[in-house]
């Protein structure tokens, strides 16, 4: 497939249920296509990121994962609710006090939010919620009568407007990166209501949600797992067995819950409608290690087994949207890009 690629202004989204290893993606494009700003659309911080550089783990809540590219401006953008205690102490933890910016509109998640989110038997138990407080928020935003990133003193020196700054960058030039949470799967829109997070979690809300307008997107990267996964309770169409997964040698755990996740195998048909929804131009497969362990750190095409390439393959005409990025392991050295060789 012959594919123009600009790269000017990029959306990373989730494809299936969330957890599809967009941190380390986000991550990756960051240190190689160096963007002037990294900024996050998505709910807030009931998104758990993880990204591994060497022996360092992280677990990004609030701070976008391309953080670990030092040299771009990190973003929240107005759409996303903040909580300032996870937001400081992972400011902190990371040392990027000096270059993450809030916009002044975001909605302020109170520990009120995350005691009614817990203790909503709804919420908690039939959805499944991560308790972090962002349903109870996004009620209140709604409401009219939450209260706003440029009400809380202590952020006032984070203040800025991340629309104006982002497309201030896009007009001299500069190459921006937006990260989105969560996944297609648990769109409040499009997902499967009412197993759902309280927002769109698609690539147009990505972009609203950092005051980006459509026509200035040029690249939508929708990310796959080769095994897709989800947390909390909800319809999973391919969920395979606890036995079988363990068989597989899958176990993994949420980011921001430990919850043990469940696991399925790829879903063609749901990777295809995500890829339309989200308007992807380009696709990233993760967790390729799975297919074939022989693939586990390959850094280049050549290096992948045939049972890879097959996989590979078929996804690809599964969804019809060429596949740029294909990841082998959790660290970040480990993917293949493909992207100059399309
Ligand atoms: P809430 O967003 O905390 O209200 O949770 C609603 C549903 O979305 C639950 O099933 C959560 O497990 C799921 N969810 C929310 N955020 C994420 C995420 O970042 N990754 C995976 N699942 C998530
Ligand atoms: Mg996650």
């Amino acid at each position: 497939m012959l594919l123009e690629i600009t790269m000017s202004c990029t959306i990373i989204v989730g494809g299936f249920f969330g957890d599809e290893g967009k941190g380390k993606v986000v991550a990756h494009i960051a240190n190689k296509d160096h963007p002037s700003i990294i900024s996050r659309g998505g709910v807030g911080p009931n998104a758990g990121h993880t990204v591994k550089v060497g022996e360092k783990e992280y677990g990004v809540r609030m701070i976008p994962s391309g953080f670990i590219y030092n040299n771009a401006r990190l973003c929240i953008g107005s759409g996303v609710l903040v909580d300032p205690r996870v937001f400081f102490q992972e400011v902190e933890v990371l040392g990027v006090r000096d270059r993450i910016f809030v916009d002044g509109r975001c909605s302020i998640i109170e520990e009120e939010h995350i005691a009614r989110d817990k203790g909503d038997s709804y919420l908690a138990k039939t959805i499944g919620s991560t308790g972090s407080g962002c349903g109870p928020a996004n009620v209140d935003r709604v409401m009219r009568i939450a209260r706003q990133a440029k009400d809380v003193p202590e952020l006032r020196d984070y203040l800025t407007d991340v629309s104006l700054d982002i497309n201030t960058s896009l007009d001299s030039g500069d190459f921006v990166l937006l990260e989105g949470t969560q996944g297609f799967g648990i769109s409040l829109y499009f997902g499967t209501y009412p197993f759902v997070t309280s927002k769109d979690t698609s690539a147009s809300q990505i972009a609203a949600d950092n005051g980006v307008g459509p026509t200035k997107i040029d690249e939508v990267i929708t990310v796959f797992k080769a095994y897709p996964t989800r947390v909390g309770e909800g319809p999973f169409g391919t969920e395979m067995s606890r036995e079988e997964s363990h068989r597989l040698g899958i176990e993994e755990f949420g980011t921001v819950t430990h919850r043990e996740r469940r696991i399925g195998v790829w879903d063609a048909g749901m990777a295809k409608y995500s890829a339309m929804v989200n308007g992807a131009t380009q696709v990233a497969i993760t967790g390729i290690d799975h297919v074939d362990p022989d693939c586990f750190g390959a850094t280049s095409y050549d290096q992948l087994s045939k049972k890879a390439r097959e996989f590979i393959n078929s996804a690809e005409n599964d969804i019809g949207v060429p596949v740029t990025l294909i990841s082998t392991g959790p660290d970040i050295t480990q993917i293949i890009d493909l992207r100059d060789e399309i």
